[in-house]
């Protein structure tokens, strides 16, 4: 286990110190922050770049490690808005504790972003879905056995108890449906259920995972929100559906087939987070609960 010093003060002092860094590597300001997930990476391609700044020459940034992160913050102008775009997360599984995990959500929404979208590859336990699917994510059930939050508390970084009634705004979602449906992109929408990973689950976790309500299931997304919650940004998750877990047919899978049809699903996922970014006329602090 990576471990970071548990004193809540010396988290506000290290969030500082990479907001501080980042700033003078750049003077861009963002608006909206976006989290690309396994596979999803190519929607830099896209930002009319102002900075990269690779997350190894950020203060207590930790590194990426698994394949198909690149581990860089894109700053620049995506569909005429002010965006950074994390390409690369971090993952429990890595054996990074949850305060690093999260580390990167508190730090961006400290350089001044308020919305956060959130993309992850996903395994389908909605037998309604097929694989390459994009959902959008309504609502989630924390299943990783441990919290970003616990721990001492600092005022600083947000309310002790923060209120899960709408961790996905139903504003963002009803703007993506909108998006999807004036760019012809089939979406849906589902419950993320997030476990810790890294094995895939067994035909009786998949069949458990269903009966408790839950339509996706994925190692990361979970925590970002919970600590995106905390910190105030107003987010919206999609998830691609990498696999299908049906508990009656379950086939072997891999992570390089996950990774590949993440990839295929890619330019559609770019399209419509495009087409979102472009219909966020006016983000918004969510209101402290
Ligand atoms: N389980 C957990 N995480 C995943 C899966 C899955 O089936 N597919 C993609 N990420």
């Amino acid at each position: 286990m990576i471990n970071f010093s548990p004193d809540p003060a010396h988290l506000f002092d290290r969030i500082s110190k990479s907001v501080h860094a980042i700033w003078s590597k750049t003077a861009f300001r963002p608006d909206i922050a976006i989290i690309l997930g396994t596979g999803l990476g190519n929607l830099t391609k896209n930002v009319q770049t102002e900075a990269a700044i690779p997350y190894g020459r950020i203060p207590y940034f930790p590194h990426s490690t698994v394949q198909s992160h690149a581990g860089r913050l894109v700053f620049g102008v995506l569909s005429g808005r002010r965006v950074v775009v994390m390409d690369g997360r971090f993952h429990y599984y890595e054996g990074y504790s949850l305060e690093h995990v999260t580390f990167p959500v508190r730090v961006l929404r400290k350089l001044g972003a308020k919305v956060l979208l959130v993309s992850n590859a996903a395994g389908g336990l909605n037998q309604q879905y097929k694989r390459g699917d994009l959902v959008l994510i309504s609502d989630h059930i924390n299943f990783m056995g441990v919290n970003p939050l616990i721990g001492p508390h600092d005022d600083r970084l947000g309310v002790r108890f923060p209120d899960m009634s709408e961790p996905y705004s139903k504003r963002l979602i009803s703007l993506a449906e909108k998006a999807a449906a004036e760019n012809k992109i089939q979406i849906r929408k589902g419950v993320y259920m997030g476990v810790s990973g890294p094995n895939l689950e067994t035909a009786a976790e998949y069949r458990l995972m269903h009966s408790l309500g839950a339509d996706l299931v994925g190692m990361s997304t979970v925590p970002e929100v919970i600590v995106g919650v905390q910190a105030g940004f107003e987010i919206l998750g999609i998830s691609v559906v990498t696999d299908l877990c049906d508990p009656h047919h379950l086939k072997p899978v891999n992570i390089e087939e996950i990774i590949q049809v993440a990839n295929q699903a890619g330019p559609t996922l770019d399209r419509l987070v495009e087409a979102v970014v472009a219909k966020i006329p006016d983000v918004h602090e969510r209101k402290a609960v």
